[in-house]
């Protein structure tokens, strides 16, 4: 049994998810973190790739450390490489003191080959990882849901109160989302067990984007003409959203990942709630408001 467990982002999205699940069954939770939020449940270190030292002590006595730091964009504050050097850092900081297990968040498809970043970065990774000697469990997710998260609430906010709704191109490149909740259990059941390996945390029921865009629509009872767009001008619209909302609200990168059904895997499902009755569940209130990625960092 592995006692002592940190979690990077315990006051993040998925983090918290994890340091919940983690609590639940009793476990010591700690967390690597800049957050100023504060529980008197979990123990808090500084995230600092800048002071490796620092790192090792954290993370000495620890069992398992369960990696979520990822950045979601480039930006005048951050970028991929920044996140690839500094994730270098931090398993390289948990081999030094002798953690005895990492279970990383990755994606699915990464790839050393994609023209894009995210993917290239994230393939960097979980093969750094592979090749670090330590014990590890690399989870892919392809989109969550379930809680504060980005895509699928702000779908809903643009169907809410945007005049029209767009898909880019055909619309017909699948996506395959995985409850939180059920992230966060794939997570911790890693945690515990297994030799090193990797899974993809993939929940029952996947779509096409204009299915998801319909059966949003369809639930939350918004009536909506669709329409195929170019991909350049759902991501110049996109751009003055971000404008007007002070955020990023969605990247070419993305856009780009979308489109190359990046954001799927056919493996079996790992999750077993449906996003179906999850909206469903949350018809009345899903997209009143759109979630900032920058606002969250602010
Ligand atoms: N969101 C999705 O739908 C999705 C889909 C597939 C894969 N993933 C993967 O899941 C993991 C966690 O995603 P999440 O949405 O739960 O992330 P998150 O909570 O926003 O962030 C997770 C961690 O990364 C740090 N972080 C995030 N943005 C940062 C920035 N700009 N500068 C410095 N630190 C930053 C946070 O630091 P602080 O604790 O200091 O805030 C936190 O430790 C990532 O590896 C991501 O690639 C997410």
């Amino acid at each position: 049994m592995k006692e002592k467990h940190m979690v990077t982002g315990a006051f993040g999205y998925s983090g918290s998810y994890i340091a919940k699940e983690l609590l639940s069954k009793g476990y010591e939770v700690l967390t690597l973190t800049n957050s100023s939020k504060e529980n008197d449940r979990i123990k808090k270190f500084p995230l600092s790739f800048n002071n490796k030292d620092m790192l090792i002590e954290s993370l000495k006595g620890v069992d398992v450390l369960y990696n979520t730091y990822w950045v979601r964009f480039n930006h005048k504050n951050f970028t991929y490489a920044d996140a690839v050097k500094n994730t270098k850092i931090l398993f390289d900081a948990a081999k030094k003191a002798n953690v005895k297990k990492i279970v990383h968040v990755s994606i699915t498809n990464p790839s050393e080959d994609s023209e894009l970043e995210y993917f290239k970065g994230k393939a960097e990774l979980e093969k750094e990882l592979k090749q670090s000697g330590m014990e590890y469990s690399i989870v892919r997710p392809a989109v969550f849901f379930g809680g504060s998260d980005i895509l699928i609430n702000n779908i809903a906010w643009s169907l809410r109160y945007l005049p029209v709704s767009g898909y880019f191109g055909k619309g017909e490149y699948k996506i395959r989302p995985v409850h939180i909740k059920d992230f966060a259990m794939i997570v911790v059941n890693e945690g515990n067990g297994h030799s090193s390996r990797t899974v993809n945390a993939v929940g029952p029921e996947s779509y096409t984007y204009k299915e998801l865009l319909k059966m949003i629509s369809k639930t939350i009872g918004t009536k909506k003409m669709f329409m195929s767009i170019p991909p350049i001008i759902g991501y110049i619209t996109g751009y003055f959203i971000g404008l007007y909302k002070r955020d990023v609200f969605i990247t070419w990168d993305e856009i780009k990942g979308l489109m190359q059904g990046l954001l799927y895997t056919n493996s079996e499902a790992t999750g077993s709630t449906k996003l179906s009755v999850w909206v469903d569940n949350k018809k009345e209130n899903l997209g009143r408001h759109y979630e900032s990625e920058l606002a969250k960092r602010n």
